[in-house]
């Protein structure tokens, strides 16, 4: 009886500390990677209990050289703080983005996510793409991410939604 009770405060104990997503400190510069990235949005905190883009629900059609369709989350520091007046993501955003097929088979999964001090010329993004098992397939400050996102610099390399857009 007392082993269950001891297993039962445990399990208990390990869902709160997913669901406590804003007490979870934003990943550092000497603890960025794809993978520690990827613990953060698999395992300390669970993506799919993240928010959409207000605005950007569910599945949506998307455009080369990601998926067809795609669905979009943000987490607690970004959707607490939208709308961004000076349209700049505060440090610890994380944006998870799932790339699907025609078949709506998910895909890939890139990330940007805010960390401070990681890349200053190109808005301190760390960018990863992983596969949907968590294998990394790009990490850090891919030319590839940066040169096609740099488009919307002013909006902080963010494509889908501007940052200052009123909330409906
Ligand atoms: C050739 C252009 C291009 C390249 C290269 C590219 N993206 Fe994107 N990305 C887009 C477009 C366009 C969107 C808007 C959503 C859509 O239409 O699919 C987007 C959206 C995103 C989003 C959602 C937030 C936002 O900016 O709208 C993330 C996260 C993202 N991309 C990550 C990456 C990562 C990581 C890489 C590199 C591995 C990458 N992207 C490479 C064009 C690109």
């Amino acid at each position: 009886m007392k082993k269950l009770i001891v297993i039962m405060i445990i399990v208990i104990l390990g869902s709160c500390s997913k669901a406590v997503e804003n007490k979870v400190a934003p990943i550092s510069l000497t603890e960025i990677s794809g993978l520690s990235l990827w613990n953060r949005i698999s395992a300390e905190t669970d993506y799919k209990t993240y928010s959409y883009w207000p605005g950007h629900e569910g599945i949506q059609p998307g455009q080369a050289p990601h998926g067809v369709y795609h669905q979009i989350y943000i987490n607690r520091v970004l959707a607490e703080a939208l709308p961004v007046k000076k349209r700049i993501a505060g440090n610890g955003t994380i944006i998870v983005k799932e790339n699907f097929t025609n078949e709506k088979i998910l895909d890939s999964i890139t990330v940007m996510a805010k960390v401070k001090d990681f890349n200053p010329e190109a808005g301190d993004w760390f960018w990863a793409k992983y596969s949907p098992e968590g294998d990394v397939q790009a990490e850090g400050a891919p030319g590839g991410c940066i040169s096609c996102h740099e488009g919307m610099e002013d909006n902080d390399f963010i494509i889908i939604r501007m940052l200052d857009a009123e909330l409906k």
